[in-house]
């Protein structure tokens, strides 16, 4: 049997919700589930306003469209992360800074954000990374002085903790994704967050093509260039199913790590996500960091002759053809070093014992040429 990356959790109850969902939730129905998702997420996240799209990335867009920021404009971002961090700073015209991660969390490094805010920065978005949190509240505070916007791409941490507050309680505006890979899913699904009923309203605005009958009494009237970002009742209902098992889903995720971490002490050249201090981090994807030079793509190729889908960690994103700036990426030298020599271990939750097991031995076999 294939060990594959990511694999989500289906209980009785998501069927069931989908099942509804598909079978009556039409017509004056339509929405139903998509509005009790967004009183429930906004509640658990502790935030006045979620507006549920079809992707993060959308939400990520609608963001920068409801603060405004356009061509001229400038938008930190840390060099490490899902392209998706960055390229809809690139969809409205503005210049994605490139910052270092701290190698640490390898969320953005707030010491090293300063240097880079110019009369052009109109906002930070901040990452939180593979379940855990960025320092949010240091973030925040170099936002305040420098009266610039705080936007918290939370994509893959929803439910972790820094300082006690959830992952996506700091930002103006905070973003999550429930793609099929993600700690709660929908198949496709994200949104996005805020105590900011402005900012709400506008982002509601651009994702339905500027259209809103109450404002305007007319019903396909289009009061700006907008976007069709809307999400399905249908993703709402499993969404949901999904969030009412938050609890034991994160749990399921601190016993893969625990149990990655009993068989990775054993191994030579290679360290996997520290616990962090301060944090309950949620560990969505469990990262391994190898002490040695590596080519990652040829590393994680050798894992498929023992039916194990191994990822590479993510690229440096100043690298990749749409946004090369090679002075930010050799300058950025914790993402650079990371990018090289880092994987992400398999984090389905079809995981278990034996199968940590297998690849622990054969992660051991590919790296330091242990017999398996
Ligand atoms: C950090 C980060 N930001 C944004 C996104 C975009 O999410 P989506 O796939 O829902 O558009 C992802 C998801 O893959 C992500 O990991």
């Amino acid at each position: 049997m294939k060990i594959s990356s990511a694999s989500p959790s289906i209980s009785k109850n998501e069927i069931k919700l989908v099942n509804d969902a598909i079978s009556k939730g039409w017509g004056s129905k339509m929405d139903y589930y998509i509005k009790l998702f967004s009183k429930k997420f906004s509640e658990f996240i502790g935030v006045k306003y979620c507006l549920p799209v079809a992707h993060c990335t959308d939400a990520i867009h609608l963001a920068l469209l409801s603060l405004n920021i356009k061509k001229g404009d400038e938008v930190i971002v840390p060099d490490l992360s899902w392209v998706a961090s960055a390229a809809p700073i690139k969809y409205v015209g503005a210049k994605p800074i490139f910052v270092d991660v701290d190698p640490n969390s390898l969320c953005i490094d707030p010491k090293k954000i300063s240097k880079f805010i110019s009369k052009k920065t109109k906002a930070i978005i901040a990452v939180d990374l593979f379940g855990n949190v960025a320092l949010n509240d240091e973030i925040k505070k170099i936002c305040r002085k420098n009266k610039i916007y705080f936007i918290e791409d939370a994509a893959e941490s929803v439910g972790a903790r820094y300082k006690g507050k959830m992952a996506g309680s700091f930002g103006d505006i905070s973003l999550f994704s429930f793609n099929a890979t993600k700690l709660i899913m929908s198949g496709q699904g994200g949104c996005l967050c805020t105590n900011n009923k402005k900012i709400y309203e506008k982002a509601k605005l651009f994702s339905h093509h500027g259209i809103d009958k109450k404002l305007t009494g007319k019903y396909y009237w289009s009061s700006l260039l907008g976007y069709n970002y809307n999400w399905t009742n249908i993703q709402a209902a499993c969404a949901i199913a999904q969030l009412d098992r938050i609890k034991e889903l994160i749990n399921y995720k601190k016993n893969i790590y625990r149990t990655y971490k009993k068989h990775f002490l054993k191994i030579k050249n290679v360290e996997i996500t520290k616990k962090l201090i301060n944090q309950n981090q949620t560990f969505w994807i469990v990262y391994a960091i190898i002490k040695k030079k590596i080519n990652k793509e040829k590393f994680c190729n050798e894992f498929k002759k023992y039916n194990i889908d191994m990822r590479p960690m993510f690229y440096q994103i100043s690298t990749m053809p749409a946004f090369k700036n090679k002075k930010m990426s050799n300058y950025n030298k914790i993402s650079k070093n990371i990018s090289n020599n880092a994987v992400c271990l398999p984090n389905g939750y079809n995981l278990n014992e034996k199968k940590i097991k297998k690849i622990s031995l054969v992660f051991d076999k590919i790296l330091n040429g242990k017999k398996k």
